[in-house]
Order: C-alpha cells, then sequence, then structure tokens
C-alpha cells in the first residue's frame, strides 16, 4: 500500500490504472478507523480493481465550538487496518494541501442540510460537500463509498453528484454495531466506562422504533413519542434531535413509509452521538 500526501501525487497514480482500463473506488475518511470504515474498504475492494481511502480530518466541516482540535488520530493504525483490508493507495494531506490561505470557494447543499444535524451545525455540510468535491475533482473514481451511519450526509452527497453531474456512483454501505448495539464510531472513544453503557440507549430506542414500524406504525408522532420516551428512561441522555424525515429530501414528515429515515442526536456526557434506521430495513439485532 502507497501513501500519498498532495494532490499531484494521487492524481498521477489514479491516471496511471485509469490509463490501465482499472476501476478506481474512493472511501473518504477522516481516520481513526474502525469497522464501519473498514466495511467501506471491502465493498471497494470487492468490486473495484483499486481502492483509495483518504485520512483526512476535514477542518471546515467542523464549527468554531466543536471537536476539531480534539479529533481522534492515529494514522499509523489507520494504515495497519487499510493495508488488512486490501487497500492500495492512502491520501492523508496537510490541511494546507487542501486549503490554500485564501481558500474562498465551497459547494453548499441547500434544503436537505438545513434540517438533523445540519439544524444545530450550520457549516458542516458545506464543508462536507466542498472537500468531498475536492476529492472527486482529483481522483474522478468509479464509486465513492459511505456509511449509512451518516444519513443525511449520504443523502446530501447523492444529491450533490446528481445536482453538479459528478460521474460517479455513490455507494451506501449498512451501519456497522458493536455486539450490544452501540453504532461503531470514531466519537465513541470519548466516552467513559459509564458513558458507554447509557449510550446503548440509543440503539435500544432504534430497535423499539423499527419494532413499531413492524407493527404497521406509519404516524410520525406516535413513532417518535414512544422513542423519546424510551431515551427518557436513560438520566445521562441527552436528546438534541429525533425526527422523521422523508428518505431523499430529508425535510420532516407527519406519516411515513419504506426508504424514509428515522434519526437522532443524543448527547451523552459531553459526546454527541447519532444513529438512524431506514424505514423497511432489516431489524438490527444485538446482545441484551
Ligand atoms: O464521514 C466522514 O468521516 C466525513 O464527513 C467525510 C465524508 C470523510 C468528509 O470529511
Amino acid at each position: 500500500m502507497k501513501t500519498v500526501t498532495t494532490i499531484a501525487d494521487l492524481r498521477a497514480q489514479v491516471k496511471e490504472w485509469k490509463k490501465e482500463g482499472l476501476t478506481v473506488g474512493l472511501c473518504p475518511t477522516m481516520g481513526y478507523l474502525h469497522e464501519g470504515h473498514a466495511s467501506l474498504m471491502d465493498k471497494s475492494v470487492s468490486c473495484c480493481d483499486r481502492t483509495v481511502a483518504s485520512v483526512f480530518v476535514n477542518p471546515i466541516q467542523f464549527g468554531p465550538t466543536e471537536d476539531l482540535a480534539t479529533y481522534p488520530r492515529d494514522f499509523e493504525r489507520d494504515c495497519q487496518l487499510l493495508e488488512e483490508h486490501g487497500v492500495d493507495l492512502v491520501f492523508h494531506p496537510e490541511d494546507r494541501e487542501m486549503y490554500a490561505e485564501d481558500f474562498s470557494t465551497f459547494v453548499d447543499m441547500q434544503v436537505l442540510s438545513t434540517t438533523l444535524c445540519g439544524a444545530s451545525r450550520p457549516i458542516h455540510f458545506r464543508g462536507v460537500c466542498t472537500v468531498i468535491t475536492k476529492l472527486l475533482n482529483t481522483v474522478n473514481p468509479d464509486k465513492i463509498f459511505f456509511g449509512q451511519k451518516d444519513a443525511q450526509q449520504l443523502a446530501i452527497i447523492r444529491r450533490m453528484v446528481r445536482d453538479l453531474n459528478f460521474d460517479v456512483e455513490v455507494i451506501g454501505c449498512p451501519i456497522v454495531r458493536e455486539p450490544d448495539g452501540l453504532a461503531k464510531s470514531s466519537r465513541n472513544t470519548y466516552l467513559s466506562a459509564e458513558e458507554r453503557k447509557a449510550a446503548l440507549i440509543l440503539s435500544r430506542s432504534i430497535r423499539l422504533g423499527q419494532d413499531l414500524c413492524e407493527g404497521g406504525e406509519r404516524n410520525s408522532a406516535a413513532l417518535l413519542g414512544a422513542m423519546k420516551d424510551k431515551l427518557a428512561t436513560e438520566p445521562m441522555a441527552n436528546v438534541e434531535y429525533v425526527e422523521v424525515v422523508n428518505g431523499e429530501n430529508m425535510q420532516p414528515i407527519d406519516t411515513f413509509q419504506e426508504g424514509d429515515l428515522v434519526a437522532m442526536a443524543v448527547r451523552i456526557g459531553s459526546t454527541r452521538l447519532i444513529d438512524n434506521f431506514t424505514v423497511g430495513d432489516p431489524k438490527i439485532t444485538f446482545a441484551e
């Protein structure tokens, strides 16, 4: 596995592969990789000739009071995981390689970024769309891979690719969970032992939501009421939002159907965790 740190080197390597007629998959990450990321690499390796992973903590998607400075980093360990999963090339740029001092061009997403996480993180998706645009323009991959845990991000990238005519297939990969149900996240590392236990309230209320949907519930208020009651049983949980939104435009809806999204953000202590399910997805299972 090769590591490159400049856009020029990344572009040159991919050009060589393309000349040979090879297909290229791109897995963008911010590092501190876990099995959720590994599942993106595995998917890419299984359906593309070459896989590029980026490891870049993108400063422009963090708000001024967010965790940019403390975001967990371990590039050596990341490389080990990437190599084990068959990645061919890692792109690990410095901030200044991605953003010139006078960088002033952004890709902004309108409607889809106003709800859910976008409501409390107003510049977040602008930062995500901008960095993904830069990566797409540099790598020009055949396929790009994202986790379903960041469901709003995935919907936004799909819309951006459609709206701006990027020639790439966007592949969403299922959420990977710990055996006890907690969705894998680099931010889980912030949780104390007590908080880690309390964090299980997210997946438990996701499962309750799925049970209700399976039982035929299609009224958002009824579904959300039950899920909020469940979340309220955990004193350490501070709910930022639990919402039902249209699966494509991310706007709240009163009644829902297959393909729509039930999503939540909950703070456990100072750690903000997200989880979700798409109506019609297989039910999550975990050890009680
Ligand atoms: O999901 C993430 O880790 C980031 O938002 C992404 C897609 C790598 C862009 O920085």
